[in-house]
Formats: C-alpha cells, sequence, structure tokens
C-alpha cells in the first residue's frame, strides 16, 4: 500500500490561472478553507496568453457602448449558440469585475483624460478592451495573485490531480501527485471548482503551453458531468510560423485592434473578400474607409481585419490553399506601414520583443509572417448559468474548461472577463454549498488505493514511449479534427483513437518518481484520449459549418443545428453524444441580439 498524504477544505479549486484565483478569492471571502493546486507554478498560467485586452462595455472610449451591444456581439460572433443567461450575466456584471480589479491593483493603460482605455478587437463593435499594453493577462494574474495571497492563500504548486474522487453521487476530493517528489496527495474537499483551462495540447500547433491538456474536461466527465459544444476550438488566426521551434506562439489580436492589416503573398489585403454576410454592412468596404477608421474617423466603419477569429484563420487558410501564402504558409501582419516605431513599441511592447528576440525581425520595419494556432476551447464542462454548478453535486466549473458563454466562437477580450465573472460565481456557489454540507467530506480509502495502484502501473507495464504516443495523437488531431473537417478524416480519427487508447493505458515510464516528465505524460495521456475522442465525436455529429467548426463537406451553417448543442456524456458503452435544444432566449433579449448595427464605429 502507498502512502498518501491528506489535506481538508471546504472548497478545493483545481486550477490557478484567472478563473482559480478568482474563484478562490470568492470562496475565501465567503469564510470557506479553500485550497489550490496547481499543474505549475503560481502566476504561470494560460491567462498570460490573453494579451491584448479583457473585455467589458466600460463606455470610456466609446459611450455608444453598452452591454447590450456586448451582449449582441458576443452572441453573433457565437454563431447564436452561447447560452444567453450566460451572456447576459457575462455582459452586466463584466464592467464591475473590471473596475474591481482596479481598485485591486490592475495598472490600466489610460485615455488621455485618465480612465481605463480601450482598444479595438475582433468582433466588438466598439473599442472596448481595457488592456495594460499587450501584456494583460499577466497584469491579471499578478494583481489576484497579491489579492489572493493577502487573504491568505493556500496552494499546492506542481501537482497534478489523477482523478476526483466520489462519495455516493457526489464529489468529496481528488488524489493527485507532487510533480517533484512523485508523493501521493488527498484532497478531502465538500466542493470541487475545475478551473484547469483549456486542451491546446491536443494539436501539434498551438498557443498553449505545456500544461494546457485538457484535465478538466476528461476529470469531471470520469464523474458523469456532461461535456458541452466540444466541437468548438478555436484557431486563433495569428500564430507565429517561422521559426518552427517557435510556431503556434501567440501574435496577439491587439496588432489588427492597433491597425494592423493582412496581406497575401501578391500584397493584398485579402479579407475585403472574406466578409460573410451575416457582416455585410458593418466593416469598411474599401482600403480608403479603413484608412479613414485608423485615422480616427468616426462614420467609417471598422477593417475586415478585426472580423471574427473564426473567419480571419479561414481566410488565412484560403490563401494559403490558393497558392497566395507567405513563404513558410501563412500570411503577412503588417503595422510597420500603419503606425511610428513610437507608436508600436508603446502598444505592443512584448510583440516587438517576441519577434525581436525569436525571429530577429524588427516589426517596425518589417511584416510578420503569421498563420493560425490552436487557442482556446469553446466547449467544456455544462454549467448552471448562474451558479457555475455542473450536473454532478459539489462540482463546479470556471473559465475555459466551462462552456456555454461563448458559443460556437469566442470574441478576443471575452476570456478575461469571462473568468472574473464566472470564476468569482463558481467560488460563492461552492463555498456556499459547502456550508450547507453538514459533514466533512469522507473519502474512501479503497478507492484511494486503486487510483493509486493504477496511476503507478506505467513503472511497471514495459509498454511503448509516452512521449512518441503524444506526438502520434497531436499529429492526428492537427490532421484529422483541425481548423477544417471532412467525414472521412473524423472517422479515419476515431479509430485513430480507438487505437491508441489500450497502447496509451499501456505507456510505459522509466526510473524513479521524483520529477518524472515520462510517467507524467503517460498520465496526461489517458485523459487527453478521452478528451479528443468528445471533440472527434460532437465535431462528427454538427454536419455542418458554424464558428469554430467548419466541415468541408457541410461549409454552410445549416438551420437544423442552429437552436442545438451537442451534449457529450459518459454511458457504460462509453462516450456518446445527444443533441439538446437551447434554451429559449426571451423576446425582449431576441430584440437586442438581433439587432441590425450599422452605426459608425470609428477607431478609438
Ligand atoms: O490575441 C490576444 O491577445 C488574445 C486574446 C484572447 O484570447 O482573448
Amino acid at each position: 500500500m502507498e502512502s498518501y498524504q491528506i489535506y481538508d477544505y471546504d472548497v478545493l479549486v483545481v486550477g490557478a490561472g484567472g478563473s482559480g484565483l478568482r474563484a478562490a478569492i470568492a470562496a475565501m471571502e465567503k469564510g470557506a478553507k479553500v485550497g489550490v493546486v496547481s499543474k505549475s507554478l503560481l502566476g504561470k498560467a494560460h491567462t498570460v496568453m490573453a494579451e491584448g485586452g479583457v473585455a467589458a462595455a466600460l463606455r470610456n472610449v466609446r459611450s455608444e457602448d453598452s452591454w447590450q451591444v456586448h451582449f449582441r456581439d458576443t452572441l453573433k460572433g457565437g454563431g447564436m449558440l452561447n447560452n444567453w443567461k450566460m451572456v447576459q450575466n457575462y455582459t452586466q456584471e463584466a464592467p464591475d469585475r473590471v473596475l474591481e480589479l482596479e481598485q485591486w491593483g490592475a495598472v490600466f493603460d489610460r485615455t488621455p483624460d485618465g480612465r481605463i482605455n480601450q482598444r479595438n478587437f475582433g468582433g466588438h463593435t466598439y473599442p472596448r478592451l481595457a488592456h495594460v499594453g499587450d501584456r494583460t493577462g499577466l497584469e491579471m494574474i499578478r494583481t489576484l495573485q497579491d489579492h489572493a495571497v493577502k487573504l491568505g492563500l493556500n496552494v499546492h504548486m506542481e501537482t497534478t490531480l489523477y482523478r476526483l474522487l466520489t462519495d455516493g453521487d457526489k464529489v468529496a476530493g481528488a488524489v493527485g501527485f507532487h510533480r517533484n517528489t512523485g508523493q501521493f496527495l488527498v484532497f478531502r474537499a465538500k466542493a470541487v471548482i475545475l478551473a484547469t483551462g483549456g486542451l491546446g495540447k491536443l494539436y501539434q500547433i498551438t498557443s498553449n503551453s505545456w500544461e494546457c491538456t485538457g484535465d478538466g474536461f476528461a476529470l469531471a466527465s470520469m464523474v458523469g458531468a456532461d461535456l458541452i459544444d466540444m466541437e468548438f476550438i478555436q484557431f486563433h488566426p495569428t500564430g507565429m510560423i517561422w521559426p518552427t521551434g517557435v510556431m503556434g506562439l501567440l501574435v496577439t489580436e491587439g496588432v489588427r485592434g492597433e491597425g494592423g492589416v493582412l496581406k497575401n503573398s501578391e500584397g493584398k489585403r485579402f479579407m475585403f473578400d472574406n466578409v460573410p454576410d451575416r457582416y455585410k454592412g458593418e466593416f469598411a468596404e474599401t482600403e480608403e474607409e479603413a484608412d479613414r477608421w485608423l485615422n480616427g474617423d468616426r462614420s467609417a466603419r471598422r477593417p475586415p481585419e478585426l472580423l471574427t477569429r473564426d473567419v480571419v484563420a479561414r481566410a488565412i487558410r484560403k490563401e494559403v490553399n490558393e497558392g497566395r501564402g507567405s513563404p513558410h504558409g501563412g500570411a503577412f501582419l503588417d503595422i510597420a506601414s500603419r503606425r511610428s516605431p513610437d507608436y508600436i513599441k508603446k502598444k505592443l511592447p512584448s510583440m516587438y520583443h517576441q519577434f525581436m528576440k525569436l525571429a530577429n525581425l524588427d516589426i517596425t520595419k518589417e511584416s510578420m509572417e503569421v498563420g493560425p494556432t490552436c487557442h482556446y476551447m469553446m466547449g467544456g464542462i455544462r454549467v448552471d448559468p448562474d451558479t457555475q454548478r455542473t450536473n454532478v453535486s459539489g462540482l463546479y466549473a470556471a473559465g475555459e474548461v466551462a462552456a456555454g458563454l461563448h458559443g460556437a466562437n469566442r470574441l478576443g477580450g471575452n476570456s478575461l472577463s469571462d473568468l472574473l465573472v464566472f470564476g468569482r460565481r463558481a467560488g460563492l456557489s461552492a463555498a456556499e454549498y459547502a456550508g450547507s454540507q453538514p459533514e466533512a467530506a469522507k473519502t474512501d480509502e479503497s478507492q484511494v488505493n486503486a487510483l493509486i495502484a493504477e496511476a503507478l502501473e506505467p513503472f511497471k507495464s514495459g509498454g511503448e514511449n509516452p512521449f512518441a504516443l503524444m506526438q502520434e495523437l497531436r499529429t492526428g488531431m492537427q490532421k484529422n479534427a483541425g481548423i477544417m473537417r471532412v467525414e472521412e478524416e473524423l472517422k479515419a480519427e476515431l479509430e485513430i483513437l480507438a487505437a491508441l487508447k489500450p497502447r496509451i493505458w499501456k505507456a510505459g515510464a522509466t526510473g524513479g518518481r521524483e520529477y518524472n516528465p515520462g510517467w507524467h505524460t503517460a498520465l496526461d495521456l489517458r485523459l487527453m484520449v478521452e478528451v479528443a475522442e468528445a471533440v472527434v465525436l460532437a465535431a462528427q455529429a454538427r454536419k455542418e459549418s458554424r464558428g469554430g467548426h467548419a466541415r468541408l463537406d457541410f461549409p454552410d451553417p445549416d438551420p437544423t443545428f442552429a437552436k442545438l448543442n451537442h451534449i457529450v456524456r459518459r454511458t457504460s458503452q462509453g462516450l456518446t453524444v445527444v443533441t439538446e435544444p437551447l434554451p429559449e432566449m426571451p423576446a425582449e433579449l431576441r430584440t437586442i441580439a438581433e439587432a441590425k448595427l450599422v452605426t459608425a464605429q470609428g477607431g478609438s
């Protein structure tokens, strides 16, 4: 029998990115005893990869903005597949959450009259993104972390959770291990909040770092939580594509928000030819109009480079497929000819250094080469729109791992305010639930021992190299379930995953338990293959193109699927997909959502 250390909490928060920290703060303020588990180090989170800003209708740059316009933009960007109640809660609360962050010490860029400055981003009608140069996520993490530490944050760093523990039909904690020592840990908790972020590491080209292996989706599904909208994965249009060692690294949408334009190998601004019907009339139709917008003419409409990410990513892919790509298979992103070197260095300091250091390229003089990179998961754990409760008692989810807010496609900047609004809601509800439980959480020793034994199998199996298996998994997903999908490839991918699963479960690890990346990878893979299967099943079920899900064999949106969510659910036969109608939106909100906005938009 292996020994393990036990920790007792009212609320266990899994993940120390923005949503985890915001949830922990809310639960601590409610008086709950809170533990936070972080796979990595405190302060290192994918939240920092939302660089360009946090979206909220603060109305500091354009007084015409409102929660209603933000509501409409978010639904339109999400292909109307969003959970309307989440969008309403979100757009109404986001300004307060950003202002609260400022009170906690976040230092946002200012307007000339001293208010929080806001910049343009794709799909947002008005300049709406409060920002700190191009390091907004970083500043938010710093602020949340400082605030949480002041409140007495209890954090278990470099700790990976292997499984959630249950007591009857409710969640009772989790079992995991410390990555450095290999020591097993058991967390007993009345409520668990999953704030584990996304799944970018399922793909070869991604902006996500090593932690983003989709753990939360699988942990939740394995204890019976529903997953929803798993087919909707965001490929951010602008990742670095050269040099190959940094392929996928994010190039913030802030570059386009500050006036950057996309060009093909013929020097043409191809986005003018790629405005979808639903956005016709909302974007500039000529370079001359777009230039007037850049120069602050409020009667001009936004340039088409500020269309939503799904549209821009596919337009770049089309240019490449039709032979007009950049030398390394992407498009050119040019800010040098639009803004002065001083302006670029002031507004986009990280981008300037990133390209200088990694690509030996001066973005104040030359164009960047960019292409789509897997960035964000719109789908995830199904939650109640007010409380972030899942369908499993005691289990909550917030941030990227939770679904509903973004529908088929997320607008840039909406993730940072999502994690503030719903991180807080999750923390409050989980603390309240924990407070209502009369007894301390109980875990079953035999369940714990069986899971620990299972987690140690790689040391005995003598099986395949987990890094090679990881490579196989990611190659298949990139090729068969990536930015453009088609029935035969999705079917082939399901077969690939079915054949990979038993090999993954037998993957081997050599050496000891102290910091052993091979062992960690072998265990990550067991979760990743489940998540990959959920993505492919949902992608196969949606026989249309909408938002982040594009099918070559069904290239258009189909009204049959317009009001349907796909739910991926675990049964004794494995994962299955069922469809459910979207919750009906009240008539007064539908009027707001469907409002035609062809107003003047002007630059900031
Ligand atoms: O492009 C960016 O700065 C990313 C922002 C986001 O994903 O919200």
